[in-house]
């Protein structure tokens, strides 16, 4: 078998027709979008339409996204951005202990500064406690962040009733930023609905480019700037935009845009399958996370006891099948993951978790391939550590 690629999570295989429309701003129209010819111009048309992508799938107008580096810079922009604004309102912030480490360091480091941060504990499931949110909110709280769905074990938070009890205290000042890295194209986003206030994007999560990413700004809210510039991007994001990352980040929106349910529905599917395939065939595994039908389509976190999930990963990619131990993001800090750590998982299941990520791109013949790999190293692999 080819290459089976299930680390969806960590990154995807930019699709051909993002290639293709990259191509333009880097041969023909490689214009700077400041520029006032109409070189400068047709780039700038460029990043528009990428921009009405972006903001059609997530029900935002277009003036309300700004493109960055990536999930990691929108995270770091909404949350610096919104505390310089509104320190003069209070010093609280409340987040969970399962989000990014783009969220976390940034959090911890506010901390040093003199910020009270609240981390939220979460259930076995990996769901935020919407009861100690009620508890520790205050007039003193000027920022939520929470992350629409993890990265790790797939857990979809839920946004709608942390909004409901943020709206309580609607006369104080008082942001909900959301990281919706792992959720475009995988869940509908309704930033209209939802009245979230920020909410970060990733291009390379949807078969876009590496380095380009975005970020919903409500219209009623302002941001300071982190770093200054030549004021593109509204304002917020000086320097020379990534034309050629951008319109390949509004090429993938496009593509998915109108085709998330089919999608998710496909993915369900292979999820659903490879799950239950290798608890049928094998003992000692467990599900960490939601049950298959409540947690994101895309991402399946299993145990597989008396094994360490890095010796398991070496195995399968021996196989051609490539999957992750948890968040690559975090994957070189050797710690246990701090998401199942906040679930109550067991050390013994800790040690043998193992990330598998789908895409629509994979195939039952692919999820049945792996279910019989890890049928047959499974139990070899056991009998040669015990
Ligand atoms: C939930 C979440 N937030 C943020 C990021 C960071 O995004 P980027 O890789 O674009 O910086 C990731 C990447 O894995 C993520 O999963």
């Amino acid at each position: 078998m080819d290459k089976v690629y299930l680390d969806n999570s960590a990154t995807t295989k930019p699709k051909s027709e993002v290639i293709e429309a990259m191509m333009k701003p880097l041969t023909t129209t490689y214009g700077n979008p400041s520029s006032l010819h109409s070189m400068g111009e047709e780039a700038e048309k460029l990043i528009k339409q990428a921009r009405r992508n972006l903001a059609r799938i997530i029900r935002a107008d277009g003036r309300e996204i700004i493109f960055t580096s990536g999930g990691t810079e929108a995270n770091n922009l909404a949350i610096h951005g919104t505390l310089d604004t509104l320190k003069r309102y209070g010093n609280h912030i409340i987040t969970t202990k399962v989000e990014h480490s783009s969220v976390l360091t940034t959090l911890e480091e506010l901390e040093k500064e003199g910020w009270e941060v609240t981390y939220l504990e979460v259930d076995e499931t990996g769901k935020l406690d919407l009861q100690q949110l009620q508890k520790v909110i205050s007039e003193d709280t000027v920022l939520v962040s929470i992350m629409h769905v993890n990265s790790e074990v797939g857990t979809i938070q839920p946004i709608a009733e942390v909004k409901e009890i943020i709206n309580k205290y609607k006369d104080s000042k008082l942001y909900l930023h959301v990281d919706g890295v792992q959720a475009l194209g995988k869940i509908e986003l309704d930033v209209s609905n939802s009245q979230i206030d920020l909410l970060s994007l990733s291009s390379h999560k949807i078969h876009g480019p590496k380095g380009v990413g975005g970020l919903y700004i409500s219209e009623d809210i302002r941001l300071k700037p982190q770093f200054s510039g030549g004021g593109q991007e509204m304002g917020y994001r000086g320097g020379t935009e990534n034309v050629p990352g951008i319109v390949g980040f509004g090429q993938a929106a496009e593509l998915i845009s109108g085709n998330i349910k089919q999608a998710t529905d496909y993915m369900q599917k292979l999820k659903k399958r490879l799950a239950q395939g290798i608890i049928n065939n094998l003992n000692g595994v467990q599900i960490n996370g939601p049950e298959l039908k409540e947690g994101v389509a895309h991402i399946l976190n299993l145990s597989f006891r008396g094994l360490k999930g890095e010796v398991l990963i070496h195995a399968l990619e021996d196989k051609n099948v490539y999957a992750s131990t948890g968040s690559a993001c975090s994957s070189q800090n050797s710690d246990l993951s701090h998401v199942l750590q906040a679930m109550g998982i067991d050390d013994e299941a800790m040690e043998g978790a193992v990330r598998f990520s789908l895409s629509s791109e994979n195939t039952e013949e692919e999820i049945d391939y792996v279910i019989d790999v890890l049928t047959d190293i499974v139990p070899q692999l056991r009998k040669i550590i015990g």
